[in-house]
């Protein structure tokens, strides 16, 4: 994603209305403070400019959505995207995958999508991969028992690398293809941005879905 820097987009993303300014507050209380429900809450992590989102909270409006995405200049995109949505079920966060378990608490989540995250195809970038192990335990300790991960990626080699660090991470795979488009598993599938672009160029998509194994 080529990038041109906004000096004023940190501050309108601070400002807009569906972005949680200091997430670690609400660590616990997504639920009764922010959405006032309890409905489930499903995370998309590397949200990008939206399209997603803002798809699926229409079509699904009993679920809690929350889209994490670090880069602001993006981020507004999404934000300007959610601006014309009558819906209030999403929110955003501004800030790096990592700090997730400051913001959310044992088994407060129920399901987290990984959608055309970077690959970070060099060795030594190894760890930025957001199926690296160390983010995959991250994900398992705000994950409710039978909560789920779901990812689609274009690119084979993250594939592999998802699927082996899983496994190495302690998650069971429920569902996997190579190619999505031509899986059962298509029936309901919303696409993203990168989605529309590899599909667009007849690329094949890979899925999986996971879970935490229960210790
Ligand atoms: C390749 S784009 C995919 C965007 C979108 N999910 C899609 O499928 O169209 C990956 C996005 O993840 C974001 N991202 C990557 N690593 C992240 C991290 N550690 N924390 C938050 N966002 C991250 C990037 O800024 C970028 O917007």
């Amino acid at each position: 994603m080529r990038l041109r820097r906004k000096p004023y987009a940190k501050q309108m993303v601070r400002e807009h209305a569906r972005v949680v300014n200091d997430p670690q507050k609400y660590k616990g209380k997504w639920r009764s403070v922010v959405f006032r429900n309890e409905h489930p809450l499903y995370l998309e992590l590397g949200t990008g400019k939206g399209r997603f989102l803002s798809r699926v909270c229409q079509e699904q409006p009993d679920i809690n959505w929350i889209g994490v995405e670090r880069i602001e200049e993006i981020l507004l995109q999404a934000l300007n995207k959610s601006e014309e949505l009558l819906v209030d079920n999403l929110r955003f966060l501004w800030m790096d995958v990592k700090q997730l378990p400051d913001c959310f608490a044992a088994g407060e989540v129920d399901r987290i999508y990984l959608h055309f995250s970077d690959p970070w195809p060099k060795k030594r970038h190894t760890k930025r991969r957001l199926t690296h192990r160390s983010f995959l335990h991250q994900y398992k300790s705000v994950l409710k028992p039978g909560g789920e991960l779901l990812l689609k990626t274009d690119n084979q080699a993250l594939f592999q690398f998802s699927l082996d660090e899983l496994e190495e991470a302690g998650y069971k795979l429920v569902e996997s293809t190579h190619d999505l488009y031509a899986s059962p598993f298509a029936a309901g599938n919303i696409p993203t941005e990168y989605e529309e672009k590899f599909t667009s160029k007849n690329m094949p998509i890979h899925y999986l879905l996971a879970q935490p194994k229960s210790s």
